[in-house]
């Protein structure tokens, strides 16, 4: 997968933004993420005082468009999402689509950090049984599924996952009209029936974790 997503980044970035001369396409990158350590963590792991979330190893794909959903306020824009409103303008500081492609290289390369579970009250034999709904789209192990634009949601805090159901409930996330692929997220969001199936549903998630 690292592999994968190292080749499949380089081939793109080629492609964006020809050769950098000198420094490699990965320490490029790595410079760029230099400036997203402070609340994102030097390993990528997320912070849950700083209301990161983990971002290590998730799909470049995934990382790419959300950066750019930030940049153009697709996300992040809403006046009640208040940890959205703070990544927009960090979004902002990478100057090119170019750049875009070699932090979320980057950041894909890194091998995933599994944060502390946090949550209590879920029951993921319950939230077992609302999975099955998610699975067309996030897969049988939520490993996420490119063809339909869904991340992986492993190694994710459960607070982050919690947080985010809630916000495409709300329509907080996923309810801009440029959010092409968050509107297909957020009729399962409003499916789950009450704050208890939302932490069930990541109750189980969290069972998945390596
Ligand atoms: C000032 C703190 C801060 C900095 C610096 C920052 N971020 Fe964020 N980032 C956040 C917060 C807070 C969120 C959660 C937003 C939400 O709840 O929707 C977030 C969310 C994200 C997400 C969405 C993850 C997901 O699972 O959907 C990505 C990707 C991301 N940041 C990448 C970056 C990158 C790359 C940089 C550096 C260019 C960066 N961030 C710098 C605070 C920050
Ligand atoms: C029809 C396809 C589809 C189904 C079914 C689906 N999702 Fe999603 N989900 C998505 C897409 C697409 C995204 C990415 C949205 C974006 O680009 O912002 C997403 C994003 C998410 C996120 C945000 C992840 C992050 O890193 O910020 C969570 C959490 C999530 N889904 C949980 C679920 C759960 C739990 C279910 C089942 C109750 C579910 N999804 C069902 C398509 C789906």
């Amino acid at each position: 997968m690292k592999w994968r997503n190292r080749v499949l980044g380089a081939s793109l970035l080629l492609a964006a933004v020809g050769c950098v001369s000198g420094e490699t396409q990965h320490e490029r990158g790595e410079a760029l993420y230099g400036y997203c350590e402070q609340c994102h963590g030097d390993a990528g792991q997320g912070n849950a005082d700083f209301r990161t979330p983990a971002i290590a190893g998730l799909q470049d794909w995934y990382i790419e468009a959300q950066l750019q959903k930030f940049r153009i306020g697709a996300r992040g824009d809403h006046p009640d999402d208040l940890d959205g409103l703070r990544m927009r303008p960090m979004s902002r500081t990478l100057a090119t689509d170019g750049e875009v492609a070699l932090v979320s290289a980057y950041v894909a390369s890194l091998d995933p950090v599994d944060p502390p579970d946090t949550m209590v009250g879920g029951d993921p034999v319950a939230g077992r049984v609302l999975f099955n709904t998610c699975i067309e789209c996030h897969g049988e192990r939520a490993e996420g599924r490119r063809d339909k634009s869904a991340p992986s949601l492993l190694n994710q805090s459960d607070w982050y996952l919690v947080a985010q159901l809630h916000k495409f409930r709300s329509g907080i996330r996923g309810a801009d009209t440029l959010d092409t692929t968050g509107i297909q997220m957020r009729p399962n969001a409003l499916a789950l029936e009450n704050d208890q199936a939302v932490r069930d549903v990541v109750a189980y998630i969290e069972t998945l974790d390596n």
